[in-house]
């Protein structure tokens, strides 16, 4: 094969702002060959702007054109059209989280073991040059067994103001969900993915009780607001390991995003934003910056091309759909936990309860 053929599905903000762009980057190895979305509209403004020959009435008229896609609905439909894709032998890119359920995750590796097509989901923060330093530095045993783990995504009044974010039925919740399922992803990945065994979570749905809050990413309607806009979580894993999350959209804090993993091993401990190792040495704690990081700025690029390898044979893809299955149990469980108001017990090392 000379060139991949892709077709994007969904042609709304990630579509344009990150996918389509990247991937002409690659032209190399790549050719954007199609465009579908259920607002024809949309696909043929994006088909316009990016010089995208042709736009499909269907996404299975768009399968019969391409050898990969790049799933870019709402979350609702991301299993749906992924196991299409791969019934069709389409490999498939998803965006993040993989999809609203585990049930829907498990039906996707089903179909990508069925057809032994690719299916990857787009977990960019892995492909940060201080994601991908903290992984060869845990790798390499510099900070031994990890046994606390501290994750961050906080944004400071940021609820996103666009698009159907705050929309429950089509993205199955609202920051824990959207935006913690990141550096909840890489934290896992850091660690090596331990299967997790029991979750306690609080979500909180404060905003649709505050009306007129100051919210810097646009207005969206509060009396419909019926996501998560606070989540604090407790995890615990089999090999004794605990993680201690919090997200939000809209944090009462005073910087404007904090955003970090913080490890700490048996031997030494790491931060990742920014990179940061502190490794232990005649028995004291030392703290190294790096001076220079290597790989690209832009994350989209090496997660492009990592999927793209892959596709062709080439390379190993790095984030595979069982890691991501976890990342959505995990989640699941922190909302079924608030919901209760109690722990709950799972079994998650991307296993399928088949
Ligand atoms: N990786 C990231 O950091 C990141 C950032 C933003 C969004 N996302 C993810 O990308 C996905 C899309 O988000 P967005 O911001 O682009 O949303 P958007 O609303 O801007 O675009 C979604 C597009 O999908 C179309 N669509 C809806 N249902 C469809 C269907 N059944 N079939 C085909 N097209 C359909 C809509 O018409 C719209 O054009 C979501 O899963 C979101 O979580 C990821």
């Amino acid at each position: 094969m000379d060139k991949l053929r892709i077709g994007i599905i969904g042609a709304g903000g990630i579509a344009q702002g990150r996918h389509i762009p990247t991937l002409l980057k690659l032209r190399e190895r790549v050719s954007i060959e199609a465009l579908y979305d259920v607002n024809f509209t949309t696909a043929a403004d994006a088909s316009a702007k990016f010089n995208i020959p042709k736009v499909t009435d269907s996404y299975q008229e768009l399968f019969q054109l391409v050898d990969a896609v790049v799933i870019c609905t709402p979350n609702k439909f991301h299993s749906e059209i992924a196991v299409a894709a791969l019934d069709a032998g389409v490999h498939v890119l998803c965006e993040k989280p993989m999809a609203m359920t585990s049930r829907e995750c498990e039906e996707m590796i089903e179909a990508s073991k069925r057809s032994g097509k690719v299916l990857s989901i787009a977990f960019h923060y892995r492909f940060m040059k201080e994601a991908v330093a903290a992984k060869k530095a845990v790798a390499a045993g510099e900070i031994g067994k990890p046994l606390v783990v501290r994750v961050q995504a906080l944004r400071r009044r940021r609820v996103p103001g666009w698009g159907v974010f705050t929309n429950k039925e089509l993205q199955g919740g609202g920051s824990l969900i959207d935006y913690g399922c990141h550096l909840l992803d890489l934290s896992l990945w850091l660690m090596g993915n331990p299967g997790p065994s029991e979750v306690m979570g609080t979500t909180y749905n404060t905003l649709s009780k505050m009306p007129g809050q100051v919210n810097l990413w646009g207005a969206f309607d509060y009396s419909t607001f019926n996501v998560d806009d606070h989540v604090t979580a407790y995890i615990r894993f089999e090999n004794g390991t605990s993680l201690l999350l919090e997200t939000s959209w809209s944090n009462n804090i005073k910087e404007d995003v904090i955003e970090n993993v913080s490890i700490s091993g048996d031997m030494g401990g790491l931060e990742v934003f920014p990179f940061s190792l502190n490794y232990s040495k005649h028995g004291m704690l030392f703290n190294s910056e790096a001076a220079w990081l290597p790989g690209e700025e832009d994350p989209s690029i090496p997660q492009a091309q990592n999927f793209v390898e892959a596709c062709l044979g080439l390379s190993e893809q790095i984030v595979k759909p069982e890691e991501a299955l976890q990342v959505t149990q995990i989640i699941e469980a922190i909302y079924k936990s608030s919901e209760e108001g109690k722990s709950v017990s799972i079994q998650g090392k991307g296993e399928m309860a088949l």
